[in-house]
């Protein structure tokens, strides 16, 4: 069988793309790519030992000779060992914020809001909730003032687009504007905003890491933005699967397992598709030979429904355990918001099942034409009153 003819892009993909990575994974585990000019890694296996790799595998194109522009440097393109400094500041000021106090705020902030769309007889889950739902939580967590919605939503989402840019040239200008658009955003609270909160204590240590302070800045913008963004898109995937599938959120709220059910949910259809890297030198991954200079696309999504790894991988199992996905990333990238997007979906989940009512699903629902954040561009919704269903056809 031929390779198959991989467009992340065409409608059937953007529906449902995990029938074309299972073909990827089975015939072409590593796959040329004409069009992005890069080898696309599918099978877990591969992707881990990619991502495991950082001296073979780099983050940061200036360690092939390429050009990276000043907005991009950051924990995002940094690599062991310059990384590690930078990083360590970053998950400190993570690790000390109260989390128990953004929990129960994020708790509020949900039921306040679905209560006052529960007076509308139809809305969208992802502007009227997900959006600025997710862009308060992450004003709370970094403690700034929230910036002009309508202008920050533009701009986070020509970033989020210009992922794109291999498939779509044309997003790439855009990003970047959008990009030195929000750091002048970033700046400016990092001379005016003294409220406590992540900025702060990064601000404070920021001369403690051994990287000039716009690095510090540029983190603090990927923090606010991309928290944001990949928020919104977990979100929307989050409570279109609890939509589609009436009983789930019983399930999911009266499960001993909700912690690993709403993890398993990242694994089973989350935000982030994949990530990339260059060789630096010459490598070979499985019995493929890849040549220096040459990127690499580590397909996340499709590593977390590989089979040799995960049993019954198209299922949706709240009470998968262990569950090693990929959703969050793997290795010195992982996502530093781990445990917030984790929190913050809880109370998603939480707001939603202590609502008198079920949201429903009101429209037809549309996917947002991005390749690698997968999210949703519309779901119309609406609160019906609680039926009772019968939730014996899946487990647990
Ligand atoms: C469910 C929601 C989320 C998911 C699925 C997710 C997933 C990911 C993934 C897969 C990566 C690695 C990207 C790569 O390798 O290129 C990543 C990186 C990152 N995430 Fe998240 N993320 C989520 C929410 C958040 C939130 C809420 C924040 C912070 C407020 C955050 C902050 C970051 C940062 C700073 C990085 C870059 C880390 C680095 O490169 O060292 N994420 N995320």
């Amino acid at each position: 069988m031929p390779p198959p003819d991989y467009d992340p892009l065409a409608p059937v993909n953007l529906r449902d793309p995990y029938p074309t990575y299972a073909l990827m994974r089975e015939h072409a585990p590593v796959l040329w790519h004409d069009r992005m000019q890069c080898w696309v890694v599918s099978r877990y296996a591969d992707c881990v030992a990619v991502l495991r790799d950082h001296d073979t595998f780099a983050r940061d194109p200036r360690r092939v000779g390429e050009a990276l522009s000043e907005p991009s440097l950051s924990v995002q393109s940094l690599d062991p060992p310059e990384l590690g400094p930078l990083r360590r500041l970053l998950m400190n000021a993570v690790h000390a914020h109260d989390l128990d106090g953004f929990a129960q705020r994020g708790r509020e902030r949900a039921a306040d809001l679905l209560s006052v769309l529960a007076e509308k007889e139809t809305f969208d889950v992802v502007a009227d909730f997900a959006s600025p739902f997710s862009l308060e939580s992450v004003c709370d967590l970094l403690g700034v003032d929230r910036p002009e919605p309508g202008s920050f939503v533009a701009a986070s989402d020509a970033i989020m687009r210009s992922m794109d840019a291999g498939l779509r040239p044309e997003t790439a200008e855009p990003g970047r504007l959008a990009r030195h658009q929000l750091s002048a955003l970033v700046a400016s609270w990092f001379a005016d905003s003294g409220k406590p909160g992540l900025l702060a204590d990064m601000r404070r240590g920021a001369p403690t890491v051994g990287v000039p302070e716009t690095y510090v800045r540029n983190t603090a913008r990927v923090l606010f933005q991309g928290g944001y963004s990949t928020m919104v898109a977990a979100i929307g995937n989050v409570v279109a699967l609890l939509m589609e599938r009436p009983g789930l959120l019983e399930r999911l709220g009266a499960s001993e397992f909700r912690h690993c059910g709403i993890d398993e949910m990242i694994r089973y259809d989350g935000p982030v598709q994949g990530t990339s890297r260059t060789a630096t030198c010459a490598a070979t991954i499985g019995s493929t030979r890849i040549a220096a200079g040459q990127t690499v696309l580590v397909l996340y999504a499709a590593a977390n429904h590989d089979p040799e790894q995960f049993a019954r991988p198209d299922e949706l199992l709240l009470d998968r355990s262990p569950n090693p996905h990929l959703g969050f990333g793997w290795g010195p990238h992982a996502c530093a918001g781990t445990i917030l997007a984790q929190t913050v979906l809880h109370a998603v989940v939480d707001a939603l099942a202590e609502h008198p009512d079920r949201l429903c699903p009101s429209g037809s629902f549309a996917r947002r034409r991005t390749a690698t954040m997968r999210g949703w561009e519309r779901l119309p919704a609406a609160f019906a009153p609680v039926t009772r269903t019968t939730s014996t056809e899946e487990s647990p």
